[in-house]
């Protein structure tokens, strides 16, 4: 036990120095604000803030970091994308070192009485500084001379988007800064070494992911001279479910519920015009609402390919039962003639009778006329007897019509029991093939490049 009390003392003395030391690194002698007063003054005495450090010598380097704690909106139909961040450039101004152990914590009071950087965002749309309560900047200078110069931004920012695989699509936007009067003879940018961009993970945007983010420099030539340049560009990977949920789903089921149609007798044509008519109004407005929030661009999107095809299909349903009732009744006027037709076979040698006939204004009524071989027969339901010849007109002409028609190949019942086949099957290979294609073989050309930290 002896022994350990003077080891247990020798630890403690040494994380007391080495605490102590590590808050003298940060400086802790408290200097009187008389002190600090007259210390303010004395840098400022003299300080030409209109001319840049080492004017007239060596170019200055900027390290530059961000941290971005939010994202978005993103908005296609205008092509930008807004953020917040805290912006942070890092110099050294060899005017403002002095003697005394201290840093010196200040706010923009300070900073506009000071030289700072004159950096812009070359692709910005509208950025804004927070004022609330004041200004949300500070300046730390420390004794060598080096200032921390760090201002909340909320920026808007134009990125040029290609849509093509909408919405299996991945964005890259840039963000370009550099200075507006310092060529490279005055400034030059840098990304801090240890922790340029810090992206909080936290956040989530309504359709998009921030997949990374990597970051350059650049020298830009102008006219006035060469300029020194930061590039970021972030990597975002649109969320295709609420898509999904919202047009491909909804879409897809329109389509099924055309088919309907197919198993709908032909005769109930109010039911299929009626399904035909809603299926393509709701797809039409389905393709209305899904590009709302895009731009007005002039070329296909993945989505505008499959919202056409259903589009297609849905019609082409519609065709169908327009097809098919067309060969399926002719006009009255031919009617007329083949059972004028069959009422002068049937004095000759053939025989018409009706039976069933229950009441005046309701019944079936089955006709059947003996022309040689060929037996027409139908079956009708009679609302009123004068209506009765032409009942009678369209049952006698769908037989002789669909006669007519299985000599040119159209028959309306095999037409239909292959439309019930093909256009599930066709449906389902275009929806695999579409799947397929853009959701593993299309990419976006920019593919994630950088690390989300
Ligand atoms: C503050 O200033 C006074 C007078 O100028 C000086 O005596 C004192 O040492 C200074 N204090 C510190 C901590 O520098
Ligand atoms: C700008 O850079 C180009 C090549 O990078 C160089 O030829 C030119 O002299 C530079 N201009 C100035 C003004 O520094």
């Amino acid at each position: 036990m002896k022994g350990t009390i003077p080891f247990v003392f020798l630890i403690q003395c040494l994380i007391i120095f080495h605490y102590c030391g590590e808050i003298s690194g940060e400086s802790t002698t408290i200097v009187p604000a008389e002190n600090v007063t007259i210390l303010l003054d004395s840098l400022l005495e003299g300080y030409d803030k209109r001319l840049r450090p080492n004017y007239g010598g060596q170019s200055i380097d900027i390290d530059v970091s961000m941290l971005i704690y939010s994202f978005g909106p993103i908005t296609e139909s205008k092509m930008e994308y807004t953020m917040d961040m805290y912006f942070r450039q890092e110099w050294l101004d060899p005017r403002l070192t002095f003697n005394q152990d201290v840093v010196l914590y200040l706010t923009s009071e300070m900073s506009s009485r000071l030289w700072v950087p004159d950096t812009y965002f070359i692709n910005e749309k509208a950025a804004k500084y927070h004022e609330i309560t004041s200004k949300n900047s500070l300046l730390r200078i420390s004794r060598d001379g080096k200032l921390l110069y760090s201002t909340r931004l909320t920026m808007t920012a134009s990125c040029s988007m290609d849509l093509k695989l909408f919405p299996f699509d991945k964005q890259n936007c840039k963000l370009t800064l550099e200075s507006y009067a310092y060529n490279t003879i005055g400034v030059h940018y840098y990304w801090l070494k240890n922790g340029a961009v810090w992206i909080d993970p936290e956040i989530s945007l309504p359709q998009f992911e921030v997949q990374g983010y990597s970051i350059d420099v650049n020298t830009a030539t102008y006219y006035v001279g060469n300029y020194s340049q930061l590039i970021i560009n972030f990597y975002l990977g649109r969320q295709i479910s609420y898509y999904v949920i919202q047009t491909y789903i909804p879409s897809s089921i329109i389509v099924v519920v055309s088919w309907v149609s197919f198993w709908i007798p032909r005769k109930a044509t109010p039911a299929r015009v009626a399904l035909g008519v809603t299926t393509v109004l709701t797809m039409t407005t389905i393709m209305g609402n899904a590009g709302s929030s895009l731009p007005k661009l002039s070329y296909m999107k993945a989505i505008d390919i499959f919202l056409g095809v259903c589009h297609i299909y849905v019609f082409a349903a519609l065709v169908e039962f327009a097809l098919i009732s067309f060969y399926d009744s002719p006009s009255f006027e031919q009617a007329r003639q083949l059972v004028k037709e069959a009422r002068s076979t049937k004095e000759d040698e053939g025989e018409m009778h009706q039976r069933g006939q229950s009441n005046g204004t309701n019944g079936d009524v089955r006709i059947t006329v003996a022309d040689g071989e060929d037996v027409i027969e139908g079956e009708v339901t009679v609302h009123d007897s004068d209506e009765n010849i032409l009942q009678q007109c369209i049952c006698s002409s769908i037989t002789k019509c669909k006669q007519k028609l299985t000599e040119t190949g159209f028959e309306p019942d095999s037409t239909e029991h292959k439309a019930r086949v093909l256009f599930p099957l066709t449906f389902v290979i275009f929806q695999a093939v579409y799947w397929i294609y853009f959701l593993f073989i299309a990419h976006s050309s920019p593919d994630v490049a950088g690390i989300l930290s």
